[in-house]
Order: structure tokens, then C-alpha cells, then sequence
């Protein structure tokens, strides 16, 4: 049986896990490189051992796209399996309580950078591959493309994705990247936002000056960096960007007391993150205000001095990064557009406005009456007991949109993590649980697409 080929050798898996997560794959940042391209070897192998066949480090103009595939029959469907290698950066290092590359397995969670986002969802499809392999039961062909630059924006493999049409050809696109309301409230995600980020620069005087010598008289960048910033979101907590609302699918009376119904406390939410009021667009609740309702951000400003002590200066030049969250029809393009028109307008004639687009991508929406949306939710049935919830997700994975739009293919987020993960923040972490129960659920989802697919 599966269950008990997973219990006897849970505890390798998750030393396999440990080994990943001891690599350092921080794609954002330059000095990792070797680290980065280490884990694609690392994933390689392991697909290889799990018995994958055409195992590839398939190179790209950034980091690799690691490819595998076990085909037990080309009339039998296929489901491509998509995760990501890399990981966000760990800083800051010092909010650690153990340091990010030194995994360690407490109040039976691993605590490292990436055990949530991605390599230990992206490993329990290694496994679950291993798993049916061993058991003689893989019951239709098996793709896997996992990449390395997904915390960076995915641009090499849109790339790979186009020149790859064939042999990424596919009935379904199975992503454990997101996450589930509760370790007792199963979930699908349905829906993923879309994201433009900006990098702005405000440039006041051409060099640094005395504050008291010129303060009062020269615009400060700083100063009006924040005011524009602030300008930003009206009183109602609504982006002021001229027709940044304008493409946005509003849901009906109906679809939003559907979505109400999914279980959510906000006390709770708030303990959780120790606040004393939540914060966001007038006339929605939380959970509609982190996914079905476009949002704006600022990631990071900085500019002046920001070291020991004080110093006295009008700094030339202030910056900010600002991301924007997507929803259905808002394009990446056209709201990055928008942004750097409005930024650019609203700019006082006493500074320079620089506006640098980053990478973007388009939000998406899953069906939830296909075949592959009823085999997940059947296999969740089985292993939580319960039906899942379907829940539209505030988090992006950019190439999901363009599976859909290049391959024609339909994606099933079979997420695994929860909120408490604190993915992107210092002390992440994944449950044992987690782990274990997306090892054992994500078979049964390969034997019901199967065998559901035969009987259409
Ligand atoms: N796995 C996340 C996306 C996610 C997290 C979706 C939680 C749903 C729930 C992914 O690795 C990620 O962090 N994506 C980035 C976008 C990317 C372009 C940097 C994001 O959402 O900020
Ligand atoms: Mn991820
Ligand atoms: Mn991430």
C-alpha cells in the first residue's frame, strides 16, 4: 500500500528535503549563482532516482529548467508538474531563530528559507512520482518542468515554455505552490493575482546639500517622494491611478456570497499578525481584499541617510519600489502604462521622475468544473476527510496565465502550505503534516484524472 510505503519512509524523504534545503538557491541575488545551479543538479538527480526518464538541465539565458518525464503510454493522458528550485532571499538574517540554510525540524515543522515556497511542495511531487513508481502505479504519463527563476519573474522560461510547445504538450498543469486555509479546512486555489512592479527614482538636486543651508528652499526628493506615494490611495483606500480600476471583473451579488462562505476569522487574523484594525478598499472584506481586488504597494524606499547617528542633509535623490496586484481584465502592461503617466503627471516641476518597469504578469482564473479541478478535489476528499474549499488567491505565479495562453493548458493548484508558513519572511517553515499529506494525496489525484479521463 502507498500509505504505508510513505510512513516507512517519511523519515528519508524528509532528510532528502533537508539536503535540498541546505543549498542556498537565492535567484535574486548574483553570489548564489553556484548554489542556484547546484539545486538544479540536486533536483535532477532525485528525479532520476525516482525513476524519470530523459532527465534534462535544460539550459536557458538565466538559470536551468530542470525536465523529466516518465511516458507509460502516449494514448494515456499527461499531466506536466510545474514547481520552482530557487528561493527568495532570507534577509533580514538576524530575525532568524536558526539560520535560513541550516534546516531544522521543530514542533514538527522544517524551519529553513524555501520549506514552503517552493522546493519542499515542489519535492512532494518528487515523491509522490517515487511513490507510485515503487507501487507499479503511475497511472498516465508524467511531465516535470521545475525552474529556477520563478522568485525573479519567470522570463526565461516564458522563453523555454514557447520553443517547447511539443514536449510540453499536456492535459493538465499540476502546481503545489500556493497555499490552504487550514490543516483541518482543505483548499483549492482558483485564482492567483497578476503583478507590475516598478522602481521609481526622484531626483531634487544634483548633489547632496546641508539641510540647513538649503532646507526650506530646494524640493527635498525624500519628501516628495513620500507625498506622491501617499496621493496614491484616495480615503476609501482606492488607487487614484486615472482608469486603473477600469478592466476590473467585478463579481456578482452571488459569486461574492459564495466566496463568503469559505471559513475565515478575522480575530483570529488579527492575533495572528498582532494588529488592532485591518486596512483596505472601502466596501470589501479581507479575504476579497487579497484576491479578487487589484491592490498597490510599496516594497522598499530608501534614500539619505540611513546609517548611525545623524546626519544633516537634503539628499539628490530618493527611490521606491511599488508593486501592484492584478485581477481579471487588468493587464500587466497597460497598469504599468498608467502608473508611469499618472507618477510622471503628478510630479512637482521641482523634481525629475525616473519610472523603471520591472517584470509583470497576468492574473489568472482556474475552472473549477473541469475534470482535473473534480479529480484534486476528490483525492483531498480522501486523504482530509472533507470536501476542499475552492479559494481565488492573492500570491502570483506569472507563467500559470501563460500555460493557458501558449500551451492551451488548464492549470490545478494543488497547494499544500498555509499562511503561517510565513513564506518570503524570516522563520519559514512547513508543516510535517503538509508535507506528508500532499506525498500522499497528489497519487490519488493521478489515479482519479486517469481514470476520470477515460470514462469522457
Ligand atoms: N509561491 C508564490 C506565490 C503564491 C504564494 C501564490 C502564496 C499564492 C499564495 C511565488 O513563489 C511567489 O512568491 N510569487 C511572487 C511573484 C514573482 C513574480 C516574484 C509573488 O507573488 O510575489
Ligand atoms: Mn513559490
Ligand atoms: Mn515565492
Amino acid at each position: 500500500m502507498m500509505k504505508n510505503y510513505i510512513s516507512e519512509n517519511q523519515d528519508r524523504f524528509i532528510q532528502e528535503l533537508l539536503d535540498m534545503l541546505r543549498i542556498p538557491s537565492v535567484s535574486a541575488d548574483p553570489k548564489f549563482k553556484n548554489d542556484v545551479l547546484r539545486t538544479a543538479d540536486f533536483v535532477a538527480g532525485k528525479l532520476t532516482e525516482a525513476g524519470a526518464d530523459k532527465v534534462e538541465i535544460c539550459v536557458t539565458g538565466g538559470y536551468p529548467i530542470v525536465y523529466g518525464e516518465k511516458i507509460v503510454d502516449p494514448q494515456l493522458p499527461t499531466v506536466l508538474v510545474y514547481g520552482h528550485y530557487d528561493v527568495q532571499p532570507a534577509d533580514p538574517y538576524e530575525l532568524w531563530d536558526s539560520p535560513p540554510f541550516e534546516p531544522v525540524v521543530k514542533h514538527e515543522k522544517i524551519y529553513a528559507r524555501g520549506a514552503s515556497d517552493d522546493k519542499g511542495q515542489m519535492y512532494m511531487h518528487v515523491k509522490a512520482f517515487e511513490v507510485m513508481m515503487q507501487h507499479n502505479a503511475l497511472p498516465c504519463n508524467v511531465k516535470f518542468m521545475i525552474e529556477g527563476e520563478e522568485e525573479v519573474g519567470s522570463d526565461n522560461l516564458g522563453t523555454f515554455v514557447k520553443e517547447n510547445k511539443d514536449r510540453l504538450q499536456a492535459d493538465v498543469i499540476l502546481i503545489s505552490d500556493t497555499g490552504m486555509l487550514a490543516n483541518d479546512v482543505p483548499s483549492i486555489t482558483t485564482g492567483l493575482r497578476g503583478l507590475s512592479y516598478v522602481e521609481v527614482e526622484v531626483t531634487g538636486p544634483n548633489r547632496d546639500l546641508h539641510s540647513g543651508m538649503y532646507g526650506g528652499a530646494v524640493a527635498n526628493p525624500i519628501n516628495i517622494l513620500c507625498r506622491m506615494i501617499a496621493s496614491l490611495h484616495d480615503e476609501h483606500n482606492r488607487i487614484t491611478i486615472p482608469g486603473f480600476y477600469d478592466n476590473v471583473v467585478e463579481l456578482s451579488k452571488e459569486e461574492r456570497e459564495e466566496m463568503a462562505r469559505a471559513p475565515f476569522d478575522l480575530e483570529k487574523y488579527k492575533k495572528a499578525l498582532d494588529l488592532q484594525e485591518v486596512h483596505g478598499e472601502e466596501g470589501y472584506v479581507t479575504m476579497e481584499r487579497t484576491s479578487i481586488r487589484p491592490t498597490l504597494d510599496v516594497n522598499g524606499i530608501w534614500g539619505g541617510y540611513t546609517g548611525e547617528g545623524a546626519k544633516t542633509v537634503i539628499p539628490s535623490k530618493a527611490f521606491a519600489k511599488i508593486s501592484m496586484r492584478l485581477v481579471p481584465n487588468q493587464s500587466p502592461e497597460e497598469i504599468t502604462e498608467k502608473f508611469t503617466q499618472h507618477f510622471e503627471r503628478i510630479a512637482p516641476k521641482s523634481v525629475k521622475v525616473l519610472v523603471k518597469p520591472h517584470h509583470g504578469g497576468e492574473p489568472v482564473v482556474t475552472p473549477t468544473n473541469s475534470i482535473a479541478y473534480q479529480a484534486a478535489a476528490m483525492a483531498y476528499e480522501e486523504t482530509f476527510g472533507i470536501k476542499p474549499v475552492p479559494v481565488r488567491s492573492g500570491g502570483s505565479i506569472p507563467i500559470v496565465a501563460m500555460f493557458k495562453s501558449e500551451l492551451g493548458i488548464d492549470s490545478v493548484l494543488m497547494g499544500f502550505g498555509l499562511d503561517a508558513d510565513a513564506i518570503h519572511s524570516p522563520n519559514e517553515s512547513f508543516g510535517i503534516f503538509n508535507f506528508l499529506k500532499g506525498i500522499e494525496t497528489i497519487p490519488l489525484f493521478f489515479r482519479n484524472f486517469a481514470e476520470m479521463s477515460k470514462k469522457r
